[in-house]
């Protein structure tokens, strides 16, 4: 089992980062909340609708409301750019002429003007990251969930990332979380951070107390430290 006994509520229009080592289920606890993996025991809400043991088209109904950002970037290989953003926007029907309005516009806030021809392997791979967040927000969902949007991305567009992570909060009210390594980024972008330590939730709390925090694992952590009660392995 990879969690047990955790209780996590997000409040909508809030960004929560996820914190934690490589191999805490981070990941794995994004794919519960789009119903990719169903958990053994539990239950999760979306508003007061249930996910779990939801019947199909409730479920369906649910997950439309979120947009993703995997770790990888999972473009479609055989599509450019311009038609990997578009795609869930067409799926929305969303015109084509404000389809043809956001693609560029997307691209210019991550940083890729001028790539909407390109294939998805003609470009590096935080390149191709930086498309895959471009695709994720461009039809605009009301949750969004990232997966490490910071990470293979140098600091400057870093820092571009986490600028748009909030303008689409302060602009649609977007429900963020935000699974990262990067602790610079979820003291920018994050209200609250949420670390993950054996199974566990062992700090929920605002950078501001995640910073003050005697929790020595936490403090490992935050300050990345190979010493302390965290092994390395
Ligand atoms: N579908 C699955 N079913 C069961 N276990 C899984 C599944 N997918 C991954 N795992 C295991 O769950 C653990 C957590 O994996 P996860 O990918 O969530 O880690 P992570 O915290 O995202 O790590 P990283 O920071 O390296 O991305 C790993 O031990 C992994 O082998
Ligand atoms: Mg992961």
């Amino acid at each position: 089992m990879i969690f047990s006994g955790i209780t996590l509520s997000v409040m909508p229009g809030e960004i929560v980062s996820v914190i934690g080592k490589s191999g805490t289920g981070k990941s794995v606890l994004l794919k519960h909340l789009i119903g990719l993996l169903t958990p053994d025991s539990g239950q999760i809400f979306v508003d007061n609708h249930e996910l779990t043991g939801a019947d199909r088209n409730t479920r369906e109904l649910i997950i439309s409301r979120f947009g993703v950002l995997f770790q990888g970037a999972a473009l479609f290989d055989s599509m450019n750019i311009y038609d990997n953003i578009a795609f869930g926007m067409r799926r929305q029907n969303i015109h084509e002429d404000e389809i043809a309005r956001r693609v560029p516009e997307m691209l210019s806030h991550v940083g890729l003007r001028g790539v909407e021809q390109k294939l998805p392997s003609e470009l590096s791979g935080g390149m191709q990251k930086r498309a895959g967040l471009a695709r994720a927000i461009a039809r605009r969902p009301e949750i969004m969930l990232y997966d490490e949007p910071t990470t293979g991305v140098d600091p400057i567009t870093g820092g571009a990332v986490d600028r748009l992570i909030l303008h689409m909060r302060d602009e649609f009210h977007m429900t963020s979380i935000v699974v990262t390594h990067d602790m610079q980024s979820a003291y920018r972008v994050a209200d609250r951070i949420v670390m993950l330590y054996e199974g566990s939730i062992i700090f929920n709390g605002t950078p501001g107390e995640i910073r003050e925090t005697q929790d020595p694992v936490v403090r490992q952590f935050i300050e990345g430290r190979a010493h302390g009660p965290v092994s390395v392995t």
